[in-house]
């Protein structure tokens, strides 16, 4: 998006960007009500500027939320394990007047004592919102197809897109703006790296990611990340080389080898991302002062060392902490609670 200038706010506590004027935010945040959340690619780079902008502004300003989704009833339906998504989401939705009911769903896989439609036909009725961990993709959008209410992509097996959002809200921090950054992924093709490379050609970033062959990402998320970088500016390079893809990087992120769902893989897998390892010396082909990334939960020594996952260039307990931040800006964008808090320049200008 042409139009789209980036700049480092200057108020104390990290980084709101001055992306978007009052009545383009309201446009795209109300376009975003009552929708759905199952890939990046639902949002326009507009409406991810906006969810970021809100991110941020929930972060510095948590005070001025605190009653805006009063008595929104949130259900979670999980097939797999998790940490933070839960915990975040249950957090997020409490601490701005909703409440959360979770449901354990790793011992039968939805849809099988009843069909999707049936179940959404059923939940819309007392629920404002429904949130899914899936092993299948098509879960997720075959309930959002049926659903009245939003319905949010927890992670499955294409996207994790709640993730990405809280990524990219850490490297504007870090940087001011994700826009022209050189964000490397290196190792799966996977989930989590789908959502990434959505999420940098929406922001403008120059996304560099290597996979052993075999592990690319799928053919249609690089088609469509590359058709977003087209309007912002980003590129997106496809490698085999993780040397290549880290050098002159600004973010060196990796996730698992294997997946939630891959387990019976893991053995045949480890040799092959062995020379994907994100570790001292790879590390030291990117820029001095790159940050390294990674979603968590890390199998530690195997895709990253635990000298670069707790060494001073990593970040993952801030995107942790950015999970939280991320989730109510987009609580409060489906559910019709976003509002645009100005920054101190902002407040000044309208009470000169
Ligand atoms: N990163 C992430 O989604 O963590 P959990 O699997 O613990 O939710
Ligand atoms: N790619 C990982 C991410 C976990 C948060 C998985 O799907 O298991």
């Amino acid at each position: 998006m042409g139009s789209k200038s980036v700049t480092l706010n200057p108020e104390a506590t990290g980084v709101t960007l001055g992306i978007q004027s009052d009545t383009a935010f309201h446009e795209e945040t109300k376009r975003l009500q009552g929708r759905d959340l199952c890939s990046v690619a639902d949002l326009t780079v507009g409406q991810m500027a906006a969810i970021m902008e809100l991110a941020h502004a929930v972060k510095s300003h948590p005070e001025d939320f605190r009653h805006s989704l009063d008595a929104r009833q949130m259900v979670m339906f999980f097939e797999k394990a998790s940490l933070r998504t839960r915990l975040t989401f249950e957090a997020a939705i409490n601490t701005l007047g909703g409440n959360a009911i979770f449901v354990d769903q790793t011992q039968s896989p939805l849809g099988e004592r009843e069909s999707l439609p049936d179940m959404a036909h059923n939940i819309e009725r007392w629920m404002s919102l429904i949130v899914l961990r899936t092993y299948s993709h098509e879960t997720i959008t075959e309930m959002a197809a049926c659903s009245k209410v939003p319905v949010i992509n927890a992670l499955s097996d294409l996207e994790h897109p709640c993730q990405a959002i809280a990524d990219f809200m850490t490297i504007e921090e870090r940087f001011g703006s994700a826009e022209g950054i050189h964000f490397a992924y290196v190792g799966d093709g996977n989930n989590v790296c789908h959502s990434l490379m959505l999420a940098a050609a929406q922001l403008g970033a120059h996304c560099y990611v290597a996979t052993p062959r075999g592990f690319a990402p799928k053919l249609e998320i690089i088609h469509k990340a590359i058709e977003i970088s087209e309007q912002t500016g980003g590129t997106i390079t496809l490698l085999n080389d993780p040397i290549k893809a880290v050098t002159g990087a600004d973010a060196v992120y990796t996730d698992v080898c294997t997946s939630m769902g891959f387990e019976h893989e893991a053995a045949r897998r480890a040799p092959i991302f062995k020379p994907y390892q994100v570790n001292e010396e790879l590390m030291s082909h990117a820029q001095p002062h790159a940050i390294f990334m990674h979603c968590l939960p890390a199998h530690r020594n195997a895709e990253v060392t635990d000298a670069v996952l707790d060494g001073p260039q990593s970040v993952v307990f801030d995107q942790a902490e950015n999970r939280l931040h991320a989730q109510k800006a987009i609580l409060l964008t489906l559910l019709g609670g976003a509002k645009r808090i100005p920054n101190s320049r902002e407040r000044g200008r309208r009470r000169a």
